[in-house]
């Protein structure tokens, strides 16, 4: 069984606010997306597609897979305007694969123990995302902001990456949702829930496997990477 992994670094990282893009800002000491590839070569995946932005591919070739010696590295893609787009395009060069796992780049702190779950899973399962449990209470709105709904807490999760699907049922599940006029999806789990029959299940994450978006995260991933190094 060929398990691969779309790790995507193709975002502009507007959120942020940063002159240098969030994927490539150093974080302890190395750059922010060589975390999850680090995690990727260390766990069972068969090979790492790494979807950059166009024209980044040299330099993250350079700087990042070389440098760091990441041998999984089996192809450096260019990614497209949305998220959607950089998945699909990860899913066309993955293709021969049995299984994918896709996961945000800007999630450093994705371990070893995750990826391995979420391979175990989707092998029993077929599609698998993992997730945790929500701290606060969720509030369901209207366009003006009032309140419509309040989900009952204990079944509401936020979710992470990796997502992982066998892989004719996201590849088609992408392809029949972005020929949609509005495909607005925001995450992988999406195109199936919308597009194919098959249930999606739910995995434990970690609370720690936060996805760098604005700059307190990375006040954040500090502090984790400072308690990383006691212990
Ligand atoms: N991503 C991508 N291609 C895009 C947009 C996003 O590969 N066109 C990737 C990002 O690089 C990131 C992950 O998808 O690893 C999650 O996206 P997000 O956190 O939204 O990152 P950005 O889109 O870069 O940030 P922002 O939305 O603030 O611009
Ligand atoms: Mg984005």
């Amino acid at each position: 069984m060929k398990y691969t992994a779309i790790v995507l670094a193709a975002g502009k990282g507007s959120r942020m606010n940063s002159e240098v893009q969030k994927q490539y800002m150093t974080l302890g000491g190395k750059p922010l997306i060589a975390y999850s590839l680090e995690a990727f070569e260390k766990s069972a995946v068969d090979e790492v597609i790494f979807v950059t932005g166009a024209g980044e591919e040299e330099y993250c070739r350079k700087e990042i897979i070389d440098r760091y010696g990441y041998k999984k590295v089996a192809q450096i893609i260019p990614g497209g305007k949305e998220r959607y787009h950089s998945v699909f395009e990860g899913l066309k060069a993955a293709a021969g694969s049995d299984y994918v796992l896709i996961h945000d780049g800007a999630r450093p702190f994705v371990t070893e123990e995750i990826i391995a779950r979420t391979m175990r899973t989707v092998r029993e399962k077929e599609a698998c995302i993992v997730g945790m449990p929500v701290k606060d209470t969720i509030k369901i709105s209207d366009c003006e902001n009032k309140v419509l709904d309040t989900p009952q807490r204990e079944h509401v999760w936020m979710v992470q990456t990796p997502q992982a699907f066998s892989y004719g049922l996201i590849y088609h599940a992408y392809e029949k949702i972005l020929a949609q006029p509005d495909c607005g999806i925001t995450d992988d789990a999406m195109a199936v829930e919308k597009m194919c029959n098959v249930p999606v299940s739910l995995i434990e994450g970690s609370y720690r496997n936060i996805k760098i978006t604005t700059p307190e995260d990375l006040v954040t991933a500090e502090a984790f990477l400072r308690q990383q190094a006691l212990n």
